[in-house]
């Protein structure tokens, strides 16, 4: 049988009882396929990696290395979470990689966004392989691949877990407990795994981060302003109802700058762009039609508690002419 294939026979997992049945059936599978070895994982902090983790930790305990690679462009509070979920709750076998810096430093200066997102790409594995080497005696790699990675890809493998391109001596036997389940499977998995709702039931991010959000060559403290206005976006769409309503929100910053402003004097500062927008498949999207009240109050936070912004704009673009990130 075609490992890859779901067979029709598998119930779709919806409830907790189907939930914790898949998990004990998966400890077993893990087990037995492991055995006493360790296994190597890059755990980003997404539904997928985490799910992933918080199974084999369950299945294998510390045998599980879990690799968090801080590259700098996450969200608010993400790094932090991470630690706090998988090493200080579930005691897991965790290094955290402080990268920022080497990131950030590769990533001077550079506009374009394909290059961005190559340079992003590269620097994660470079890391990853460090840590790997690092390690003695892995012998297998776990990626939280699921089944619309296998359907969407010819070979299999999901090509932006990044891992795919470690150097031959260091290619594992690989570990994909979570491979054959529907995303909203993983999050009814995770949730019975005891992983907080922030975490399970996030909203899709993409593999370069912030990256793709700070348009142009990417400078600290347009990546810090990025992050402060996100951070304020989704406490106040979580206050207002429209967290877990709304598909994908989050702020963009352009570089360039405009004038402003303050205290009876002018600024030269960012504007900040708010995305909000509802889709299936990502293939087309509309916009979210955000009270324009809360659009106000979000707009007045942004221009007073962010540094370095003087306007916000919303982005009434749908998808297409647009895409959903700007890039
Ligand atoms: P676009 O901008 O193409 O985005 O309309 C469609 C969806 O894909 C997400 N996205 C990514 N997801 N790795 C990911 O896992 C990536 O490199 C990546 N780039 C874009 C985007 O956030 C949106 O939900």
């Amino acid at each position: 049988m075609d490992s890859n294939k779901r067979p029709d026979t598998m119930a779709r997992i919806t409830t907790k009882e189907l939930a914790d049945a898949f998990i004990a059936q998966q400890i077993e599978a893990i087990r037995k396929q492991v055995g006493d070895k360790k296994v190597l994982l890059a755990l980003s902090g997404g539904v997928d990696s985490s799910v992933c983790a918080a199974l084999l930790i369950k299945a294998i305990g510390k045998q599980l290395v879990s690799v968090h690679v801080n590259h700098g462009l996450l969200r608010k509070g993400e790094p932090e979470q991470v630690v706090e979920v998988f090493r200080n709750q579930l005691n897991a076998n965790l290094v955290y990689v402080d990268a920022v810096d080497r990131f950030l430093d590769k990533l001077a200066g550079v506009d374009d966004p394909e290059k961005k997102r190559k340079i992003i790409g590269a620097e994660f594995i470079r890391v990853f392989e460090e840590e790997a080497r690092k390690q003695e005696g892995i012998e297998f790699l776990a990626q939280g691949t699921i089944y619309p990675d296998i359907l969407e890809s010819d070979d299999g493998i999901k090509s932006h877990h990044n891992v795919g391109g470690l150097p031959e001596d260091l290619q594992f036997a690989l570990v994909e407990p979570i491979k054959l389940l529907y995303k909203d499977e993983v999050r009814v998995v995770g949730k019975a795994l005891g992983l907080p709702d922030g975490m399970v039931f996030r909203q899709p991010f993409p593999g370069p981060g912030l990256g793709v959000r700070c348009l142009g060559a990417i400078t600290r403290d347009r990546l810090e302003a990025l992050r402060e206005s996100d951070a304020i976006l989704r406490e106040e769409f979580a206050k207002n109802g429209l967290e877990g309503k709304v598909w994908q929100y989050f702020t963009a910053i352009p570089d360039f700058k405009g004038v402003g402003m303050e205290n009876g004097k002018r600024t030269f500062a960012w504007p900040v762009i708010i995305r909000a927008v509802n889709t299936v498949d990502a293939m087309t999207a509309t916009v979210e039609n955000v009270p324009f009240e809360l659009l106000q109050h979000i707009t007045a936070r942004i221009t007073t508690e962010v540094k370095g912004v003087n306007r916000v704009l919303y982005d009434l673009t749908p998808k297409p002419s647009a895409t959903i990130e700007w890039e």
